[in-house]
């Protein structure tokens, strides 16, 4: 038969294109080609969506809220997972003004798993003479949003080893990532003037 198509195990279309209707035999075999690598790349679109957000990896870098207020900016994390960062409290229990506080912490080998579990300390130097550490895990939700999940334990300096009932406090804070569009500013702005160097007298 004219411009007659045959399908078999092999996937190319086998067809004899002959006469008057080899145009239009022609346009059919190409509409089934191009239907072919259409169906060929949206399957691999869906595949490789999925595999890159089940395997998303939880960056701790950058800028973090907490349910309390405070924020703090992590800074790049190195090959041996270590960081820095700064840490801007919204609560103290002193009653000194609040001063952003230097942050210091390690990461779990980033490279073997997507929710890593880490720990930081931050030591209040300019207005308390506590120290905090944390520790967390980073997780990723469906819709890729990082939460940290954290606990610490808060250290006042007292008097004697017999105070020491009263040094401790244990909470927990959950943070989320905050859009961080000046890397080392928000902290800054966000400072009590008590963080703010006074101006020199000209
Ligand atoms: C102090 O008051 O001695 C220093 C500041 C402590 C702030 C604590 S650390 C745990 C908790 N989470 C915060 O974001 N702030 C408080």
């Amino acid at each position: 038969m004219r411009g007659d198509i045959k399908t078999g195990p092999d996937w190319r279309p086998q067809t004899k294109c002959r006469g008057d209707s080899v145009g239009f035999c022609r346009r059919l075999l190409l509409q089934e080609m191009m239907g072919k690598i259409a169906f060929s790349l949206i399957f691999t679109l869906a595949l490789v969506t999925l595999s890159t957000s089940s395997e998303r990896k939880c960056d701790l870098s950058g800028l973090w809220r907490n349910e309390l207020g405070s924020l703090m900016e992590i800074n790049k994390v190195n090959d041996a997972g270590e960081f820095s960062g700064k840490y801007l409290t919204a609560v103290t229990a002193t009653s000194n003004c609040i001063h952003s506080s230097p942050l210091k912490g390690a990461q779990h080998d980033r490279t073997q798993r997507s929710q890593p579990t880490f720990g930081f300390t931050v030591n209040w130097e300019k207005f308390s003479n506590s120290t905090t550490v944390f520790v967390g895990q980073c997780f990723v939700g469906d819709k890729g949003k990082e939460t940290l999940k954290t606990m610490w334990l808060l250290r006042e300096e007292v008097g004697s080893p017999g105070d020491g009932w009263r040094a401790t406090r244990v909470g927990a804070n959950i943070f989320t990532r905050k859009r961080n569009l000046e890397p080392g500013k928000i902290i800054q702005q966000q400072s009590p003037l008590c963080d703010t160097p006074a101006p020199t007298a000209q």
